[in-house]
């Protein structure tokens, strides 16, 4: 059956990225029988350029009616000076919400070909396999009221952290359920020594964990989750967090693992369909010089292949080929190291091209 993929490259290093990682989902057409149909729109300040919005309303509809969506990167400098709901990264923040994708998986894996590229001792991050689970449609990000306004005379920037408890409840149950297929471990990440909204975040989790009794639970306030992730990584198997905990923790996490370059995400719906995007942003400063890592683009094709096709036999390949390309010597320069073959974003596409034949 053909699938239909929105592939929405978005900004800065976004299409380039994006066009190693069609390059992988082709050659997969080509060589296992699964068949794609691709179509492109605009996203981010590509949408706004375009269609003086960051997510036109041809995007969200193309969006809503794919089976999956790739996508690259949003935002850059020239971007910064528009009104707030023009701006790139408000686009990404609406198509997570209009198509409901609350749980958002980032995977923190260390390759070990990459044990050298990370900033921490080898023996720290070795063997290193995490998965955050970031809710991804409420919290400060989304809460109301928000803005700038002046109170007594000067002014004052608000936000609010919100969390219903149906928000909590949905986003635990995916975690567990990810907890089960793992190591049945699960840490949940708040700050209830401080926030109402971390104390209900707290309360719902232990409500669900009742369903679960073979996952063992744990909780952690943020800063020391922060201190542990960089101290002893290893201690964690899942984690699941709200919306900015996640957003902060899982750059933290990536670097575990040597290049922010490295770490793809997805964001699911109740139905696991769901958007592909990597971790990173668009890194105006290097775009158009091939110089970006594609890899946690072409990872998130892996993801969108075992979670939203169910087709683990083809994200393994997937896998496999990444791996196999580290193993060869290819480094894009985020994880080039002594004695390896430093390549560009296009090599490295073209690579793990090869390595799936
Ligand atoms: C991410 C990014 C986005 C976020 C930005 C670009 C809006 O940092 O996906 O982690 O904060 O969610
Ligand atoms: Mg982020």
């Amino acid at each position: 059956m053909t699938k239909k993929i929105a592939v929405l490259p978005g900004d800065g290093i976004g299409p380039e990225i994006v066009c190693e990682a069609v390059k992988v989902l082709q050659a997969l057409q080509n060589s296992d029988g699964l068949s794609f149909e691709l179509e492109y729109a605009n996203i981010g300040g590509a949408g706004y350029d375009a269609e003086g919005d960051p997510l036109p309303d041809s995007t969200l509809k193309l969006a809503k009616a794919a089976d999956a969506i790739l996508l690259g990167a949003v935002g850059g400098p020239q971007y910064d000076k528009l009104d707030r709901p023009l701006r790139p990264e408000r686009g990404l923040l609406r198509i997570r919400k209009e198509l409901n994708l609350f749980a958002n998986l980032r995977p923190a894996m260390l390759y070990p070909e990459l044990a050298e590229a990370s900033t921490l001792k080898p023996e720290v991050v070795a063997g290193l396999d995490i998965m955050i689970v970031r809710e991804l449609t409420g919290d400060v990000y989304f809460g109301q009221p928000r803005g700038i306004e002046v109170r007594n005379g000067e002014r004052v920037g608000f936000n609010t952290m919100l969390y219903s408890e149906s928000e909590v409840r949905r986003v635990a149950h995916v975690a567990f359920q990810i907890a089960m297929k793992r190591d049945k471990k699960l840490c949940s990440v708040e700050k209830a020594n401080v926030l109402e909204c971390s104390e209900l975040w707290k309360e719902v989790v232990i409500e669900v964990s009742k369903e679960y009794p073979e996952v063992a639970l744990s909780h952690m306030y943020v800063d020391n989750a922060a201190m542990q992730l960089v101290r002893a990584p290893k201690q964690f198997d899942v984690v699941v967090t709200g919306n900015i905990f996640g957003d902060i923790l899982s750059d933290a996490a990536s670097m575990l693992t040597g290049s922010i370059g490295m770490l793809p995400s997805a964001s699911l719906d109740q139905n696991n369909k769901g958007m592909y995007e990597p971790i990173h942003g668009s890194a105006p400063d290097i775009a158009g010089k091939n110089i970006a890592n594609p890899l946690a683009t072409i990872l998130s094709v892996s993801m969108m292949l075992r979670y939203t096709f169910g087709n683990e036999a083809a994200a393994q390949r997937v896998d496999d080929a990444v791996r196999k390309v580290l193993q060869q010597g290819y480094r894009t320069s985020d994880i080039m190291s002594q004695g390896m073959r430093r390549v560009g974003c296009t090599e490295m596409g073209d690579a793990v091209v090869a390595a799936l034949q």
